[in-house]
């Protein structure tokens, strides 16, 4: 059974459905033909208007071709729908073979690296960690060690002053009185900590920095105790083919006193730009703890001795990473701290 009216419209039908792309472009098909306005439907609803010997004919091809046309709408719709379907699920498939994403690793600040260091050199050598407050009393930052009325580092200058007594502890030798207050000798402690002073921001100036302090107190401590101690420091922190030298120096603390300097490691003693052609590099301050601080403390300097030490570690891991501006210890720039990991 064929008619021409209705073979142009399943013509028509057949060419759109071989071209659909998509289930929803089927779908538009199915509309423009089948639906209540389809061309189809249109057909058949006018057949009242056509010729009677014409309409059993057109209505019989029409009915035939909509069957047809149904069938064929309906195995392409669940063909394509099906395709979809699988398509969609491969797209969210995961793959297994694709490199994971590393979460962004930390790494530790450089002071902190080095903090650390410091602190395990001197626990092997059987010191413990001893603290102390940032805000400290003017009788332990300076009083009780000697540090007369008149110093110049009691200087509004230099100190952060909170009231008449207390203040911002200027270095960690506070921590030598409150250690030794409170336990008898032997004495062997190390005191890592902030400190503050009243400085101007610069390449080696931060109005806060950190110190380890050393205080060793037993009978019969002598200075090359101190010698020893700070020169496998030193080969520690530095590496076994560094030396170290004692220049004679003064703090009201210690007597007698001495800084440290460690033999340039970028020239080993030949000079160059960054030991200032000198050959040698300053490293702490340190001495004998002098008897009127053992004696503020209530120990008695004819039986006692010890010496003490202090060091900034700013300066040790500028020296250590050949760092030339302390600032960058405090910015906090990742590109700085991501070289230390
Ligand atoms: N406290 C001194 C300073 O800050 C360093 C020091 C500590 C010197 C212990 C001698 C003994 O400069």
């Amino acid at each position: 059974m064929a008619h021409p009216r209705v073979d142009a419209i399943v013509e028509q039908a057949r060419a759109a459905v071989a071209a659909a792309q998509s289930s929803s472009e089927l779908e538009a098909v199915r509309v423009g033909v089948l639906g209540r306005q389809g061309s189809l439907t249109q057909l058949l609803r006018s057949l009242g208007s056509l010729a009677p010997e014409e309409r059993p004919l057109v209505g019989a091809a029409a009915n035939e071709a909509k069957r047809a046309l149904e069938g064929l709408l309906d195995a392409r719709l669940a063909a394509a729908s099906e395709a979809e379907r699988q398509a969609d699920r491969s797209r969210r498939r995961l793959d297994l073979t694709l490199p994971g994403r590393r979460p962004p690793k930390g790494s530790f600040h450089p002071l902190t690296r080095v903090h650390d260091e410091i602190v395990a050199i001197f626990a092997g050598l059987g010191f413990s960690v001893a603290e102390g407050p940032e805000i400290e009393t003017d009788y332990h930052n300076f009083e009780a060690l000697n540090i007369p009325r008149d110093h110049p580092a009691r200087d509004m200058q230099d100190t952060f002053y909170l009231s008449e007594s207390t203040l911002l502890r200027t270095h960690t030798s506070p921590v030598q009185i409150r250690a030794m207050l409170a336990q008898k000798p032997p004495v062997r402690i190390i005191v890592p900590g902030k400190v503050y002073r009243r400085d101007v921001v610069d390449m080696t100036h931060s109005p806060m920095f950190h110190q380890v302090e050393g205080l060793a107190v037993d009978h019969g401590i002598t200075m090359a105790d101190l010698k020893g101690t700070l020169e496998l420091f030193a080969r520690e922190m530095f590496g076994p083919r560094s030396r170290i030298r004692f220049r004679p120096s003064f703090f009201p603390f210690t007597e007698p006193s001495a800084e440290v300097d460690v033999v340039c490691f970028l020239c080993h003693g030949d000079g160059c730009r960054l030991c200032k052609e000198g050959g040698w590099l300053e490293i702490l301050g340190c001495g004998m703890v002098h008897p009127r601080v053992l004696e503020n403390v209530g120990y008695d300097p004819e039986e006692l001795t010890g010496w003490a030490f202090g060091m900034g570690i700013e300066r040790i891991a500028m020296l250590k990473y050949g760092i030339d501006d302390l600032r960058l210890f405090f910015e906090n720039d990742l590109r700085f701290l991501e070289q230390f990991a």
